[in-house]
């Protein structure tokens, strides 16, 4: 037995053998009434299965079961499981907005974790939040860690046609304007986009987690595209099970496996896939757990040449089944090997690029060659300038070529809801030049930096033809959803950003080639506007908002709480009841 795997060495062990008798018998009597033999108390390895499911969250609902399996490969490997819930994020029910909960969530996790008596941690994620959310407090523990990641949702279909998750919402205004869409053809269009268990199942933001996961060496490989409902992914989560014990016995942590390069290959992969711009934000955050140093800038220095090697919805046409059935993210990491650091630790104890080195495409329409990408330039590109201090971001392949540099005249809506109400006022003053603006929806502002950065198109443009316009705003965009849509403006309005100061009619311009974004308004007026501008007033003076508001930092950074920001290891040197 090596040093490592010394039932002494196990911190489970401190809890269930210590030298203390009265104590020992306290945590190992109580967990007794489970049913549990006495060797499960006698140095086997304890994994903590840390589930997100909920009936509130649709896209992990399944996960109840996914533990079964993954229970089942844990005892096989001779360790012992415990599954735990910690709080699930739905994107689609909660108010006011999923991500104000995430940095919640990380610290339900993160404390779950180190309170209890685990020396390896299993994370079953699924919806958009649940996965970095999960992470981000892993990560402040840094125990032997694996992802099992749901699997998406089996394609949409729609009268033969796919119907993307997500990205159809987008298209619903237009064609009940234009194409005579229905009520009844809505309710069948819904049952068809959500036709089995799991996450959205276009490269939204779950299927851009499972990829970033997989693509940080944190999965078995191949694990992010198998559809929820395949029996192959009740294998991955019986041999994630399996793994996560030898990752305890190798004392195989977290910060071993995400070094810089593990992070630079998932922006490069993410640039490839043409994932979601929420990436950027939650891969930001995840860094700064570990310890590894990020910058804004990287996401544009190492992706944006990148090519999109990926046809998936919303940039391309296909959706994660086809991915799956085409060899999945396995043969884009392998198409990538000239990008990529592939000595890159992974969870199975080998490197990335072994791992994939036999993978093979089966389809390339739905996966190219990095000879003959479906676009030449992919990744996020990252905007400075007078409205953007610390950066703003753009998502190339999801937008209008011919908009990427574009000068236009503001119309600028204060905030969501006056967005909603007036954005269809027939006496709006806006063109297809025109540039929205929208403020005060950042991570204080709204607060939680909500998804609404793709503003909808006003209905009397639509109805002349209008598809797409610049949208600029300090929020974030769905990853199922599309345009020229300027993101994550930082620093946001509410904290005195540039971006408070925009009055309708200002020129902006973008200039995505020269990675610029400016405000065309001389500083004498700039200084007039910034005297005269009062700060919103905080939306909650208690409760969890109340101290999201007063320590979430802005966007550039991730917009993690600046308390939870870094990790305080596994060790918890007191113990009293
Ligand atoms: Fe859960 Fe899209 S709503 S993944």
């Amino acid at each position: 037995m090596s040093e490592k795997t010394k039932k002494e060495n196990l911190r489970s062990q401190s809890w269930f053998n210590p030298p203390d008798a009265k104590s020992g018998f306290i945590h190992r009597s109580w967990m007794r009434n489970q049913g549990l033999p006495n060797d499960y108390f006698e140095g086997r390895p304890v994994i903590g299965i840390c589930n997100t499911w909920s009936e509130l969250t649709p896209c992990n609902a399944h996960l109840r079961d996914f533990a079964e399996f993954v229970k089942k490969g844990v005892l096989e490997a001779g360790g012992v499981p415990f599954e735990f819930p910690v709080t699930s994020l739905g994107e689609i029910l909660m108010r006011p907005t999923a991500m104000l909960f995430r940095n919640l969530a990380s610290m339900d996790t993160e404390e779950t974790i180190r309170a209890n008596p685990m020396d390896g941690v299993v994370l079953l994620t699924g919806c958009d939040k649940t996965t970095p959310s999960t992470l981000m407090g892993a990560c402040s523990v840094d125990l032997p860690t694996i992802v099992v990641p749901g699997g998406p949702m089996l394609n949409g279909k729609y009268k033969g046609e796919r119907i993307g998750s997500g990205t159809f919402v987008w298209q619903l205004k237009d064609k009940i304007k234009n194409e005579g869409f229905t009520h009844e053809d809505q309710i069948v269009a819904e049952i068809c986009s959500a036709r089995s268990a799991g996450h959205c199942m276009t490269m939204g933001t779950a299927s851009t987690m499972a990829c970033m996961v997989e693509s940080l060496g944190l999965t078995l490989p191949g694990a992010a595209a198998i559809p929820a409902v395949d029996s192959r992914k009740k294998v991955m989560a019986q041999l994630s099970g399996r793994r996560i014990v030898e990752m305890v016995k190798e004392d195989l942590k977290l910060s071993t496996i995400l070094t810089r390069k593990a992070f630079e290959n998932a922006i490069k992969v993410n640039a490839a896939i043409g994932g979601s711009t929420n990436f950027i934000i939650h891969l930001t955050a995840i860094a700064g757990r570990i310890g590894v140093k990020l910058d804004l800038k990287d996401f544009d220095t190492l992706g944006s040449k990148i090519p999109l090697l990926v046809n998936l919805m919303p940039s391309g046409k296909f959706l994660m089944e086809d991915f799956f059935d085409a060899g999945g993210l396995p043969v884009v990491i392998k198409q990538m090997k000239d990008h990529l650091h592939n000595d890159a630790l992974t969870v199975n104890g080998k490197p990335i690029g072994a791992n994939n080195e036999m993978a093979e495409c089966y389809n390339d329409e739905v996966i190219a060659t990095l000879g003959k990408p479906f676009l030449e330039e992919a990744g996020i590109a990252v905007l400075y300038g007078n409205l953007c201090e610390d950066g703003a971001v753009i998502k190339p392949s999801a937008a209008t070529p011919e908009l990427m540099t574009h000068k236009g005249k503001a119309v600028v809506f204060e905030n969501i809801e006056d967005c909603i109400v007036n954005i269809n006022d027939p006496d709006l003053d806006i063109d297809g030049s025109s540039v929205i603006v929208l403020k005060g929806v950042g991570p204080k502002g709204y607060p939680g930096m909500p998804e609404v950065g793709n503003i909808e198109i006003p209905d009397k443009l639509i109805t002349k033809g209008i598809k797409d316009m610049v949208r600029i705003s300090d929020g974030r965009m769905s990853g199922t959803a599309y345009g020229t849509v300027v993101l994550h403006v930082s620093p946001e309005s509410t904290v005195g950003g540039l971006l408070a100061l925009v009055q309708t009619g200002d020129m902006i311009v973008l200039d995505v080639p020269n990675r610029k974004l400016h405000l065309d308004v001389d500083d004498a007026e700039l200084k007039k506007r910034k005297d005269a501008w009062v700060p919103p007033q905080r939306h909650m003076e208690r409760g969890y908002v109340s101290l999201y508001e007063k320590t979430v930092q802005q966007a550039h950074l991730g917009a993690d709480l600046d308390f939870l920001v870094g990790k305080s290891s596994s060790e918890v040197t007191r113990d009293a009841h």
